[in-house]
């Protein structure tokens, strides 16, 4: 119980951490390629969680990160993000070196972690009110964008309860929104529709969508619908490694197949 409120506090205070750098003039809008990958590997002791990791996105794309447990997508996004430092290589975000340049980094990118990152004793408006404030939005700027994240997610019935006392699905809904206060160019979203219920997930597609264009969007998830719905570009990771990268029909093109789960199915378990 103790570790578990531990955790919880260890990731508000590596969201907070964020939003603290996040700050600033927003820069590298100019570049092609939102995200380049140089080698990027990740080695825990003996688990190589990601093994040279080659991975272009252009800017304006939502690109999806496919690939069973364990296959190395959260780390990626962790790398990507400045959370953790790559064991070797290099990746640029929005032009800049995830090693030489982290605090230029996290000045563009919003992140909504695989964990949620909710404070689990502040309600709702006040874990809204806190990114604001750490951004330092005056109070009308703060009232504005609280009301506009409220109707886009939803939140209104929710604003006043604590909220660690939320349902998985309604903390993953608020973290995205913190995720977005910042307005960032480029948003991470790992499994961000994990625990939602169908129609909570479809309302927050409907989200995805209209940020689509606007900022670049990494996504992980598990469900292939999600990924066939949302994605310009797919990459299937297995052990680190991409395995295939396209657009929905160019992977199912190259595994002759209709279906885009089986799609998956096919080059995960044949390389194809
Ligand atoms: N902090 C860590 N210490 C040791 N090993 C780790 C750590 N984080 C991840 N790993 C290992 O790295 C590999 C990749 O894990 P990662 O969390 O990136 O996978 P994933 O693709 O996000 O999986 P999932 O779909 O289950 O979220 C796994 O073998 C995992 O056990
Ligand atoms: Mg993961």
């Amino acid at each position: 119980m103790k570790n578990d409120r531990r955790d919880k506090n260890k990731h508000f205070f590596h969201f907070v951490c964020y939003f603290m750098c996040n700050k600033g003039k927003q820069n590298g809008g100019e570049h092609m390629e939102v995200i380049k990958t140089k080698e990027l590997v990740k080695q825990y002791k003996n688990i190589t969680a990601v093994d040279k990791l080659l991975l272009n996105m252009k800017q304006g794309e939502l690109f999806s990160l496919l690939g069973v447990n364990g296959a190395g997508k959260t780390t990626t996004i962790k790398m990507l993000t400045c959370l953790t430092k790559p064991t070797s290589g290099d990746a640029f975000v929005g032009g800049y070196s995830i090693t030489k340049e982290p605090e230029q980094v996290k000045r563009l990118i919003g992140v909504s972690p695989q964990e949620t990152a909710v404070a689990p004793n502040l309600s709702v408006e006040e874990n809204l009110e806190l990114i604001c404030g750490i951004h330092g939005f005056s109070k009308e700027k703060t009232k504005k964008k609280i009301e506009e994240l409220s109707e886009q997610f939803d939140l209104g019935t929710v604003l006043k309860r604590k909220a660690g006392k939320l349902s998985g699905g309604w903390q993953r809904r608020v973290s995205i929104a913190m995720s977005l206060i910042s307005e960032p160019k480029i948003l991470f979203l790992d499994e961000p529709t994990l625990g939602l219920d169908v129609i909570a997930r479809h309302d927050l597609w409907e989200v995805i969508r209209s940020l689509k264009g606007k900022i670049s969007i990494i996504l992980t998830t598990h469900y292939m619908e999600e990924a066939e719905a949302l994605s310009d570009r797919i990459g299937i990771m297995k052990e680190g490694r991409l395995l295939a990268v396209g657009t929905v029909d160019e992977l199912k093109g190259k595994a002759g197949c209709d279906d885009f789960e089986a799609t998956f199915v096919s080059i995960v378990k044949e390389g194809v």
